[in-house]
């Protein structure tokens, strides 16, 4: 479950208050997105945006089949969350940003650690060095 800590909340009824060409807002797996500005960028125009505007979209969206590239840039324009909608593992868009978070603070974990040299010796050194003196003092 990711709360999207820190995101906007709106209802649908707040959502369909924006539904013309100079203010469009739609919502798309939970995430409430103002697309005013992308009208103009979308690949099949901003008609078909204008005409879900203020409503739960994810059905249509999903249904054109769009690419990952399309699915990474609606999380350009969200502004907030849907109140109510329960984010988990399935959804895809909230992964992409769990994710990313994971990558970044495992690089952070391995650049910042200073334990690696110490732990191989511990972990290999030590042990051998010990079975080296075992076998010593029991053949030799
Ligand atoms: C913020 C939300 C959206 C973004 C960022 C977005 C982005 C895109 C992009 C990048 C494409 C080019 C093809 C691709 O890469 O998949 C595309 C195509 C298209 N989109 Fe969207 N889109 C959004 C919402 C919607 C919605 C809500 C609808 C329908 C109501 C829609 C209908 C279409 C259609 C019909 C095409 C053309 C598909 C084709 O030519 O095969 N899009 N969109």
């Amino acid at each position: 479950m990711c709360k999207m800590a820190g995101q906007k909340t709106f209802t649908l009824s707040q959502v369909a208050q924006h539904r013309s060409k100079k203010d469009c807002w739609f919502v798309i797996n939970g995430r409430v997105l103002d697309v005013t500005k992308f009208l103009d960028e979308h690949p099949a125009g901003g008609e078909v945006l204008v005409e879900v505007a203020g409503k739960d979209a994810t059905r249509e969206f999903s249904n054109i089949g769009h690419s990952k590239e399309a699915q990474n840039l609606l999380l350009k324009y969200q502004v907030g969350v849907l109140q109510g909608h329960a984010f988990n593992e399935a959804d895809k868009y909230a992964s992409f940003v769990e994710s990313k978070h994971k990558e970044m603070s495992a690089f952070v974990i391995k650049d910042d650690d200073k334990m690696p040299k110490y732990q191989a010796f511990l972990e290999f050194v030590l042990p051998l060095v010990f079975t080296g003196f075992y076998f010593g003092y029991r053949y030799l």
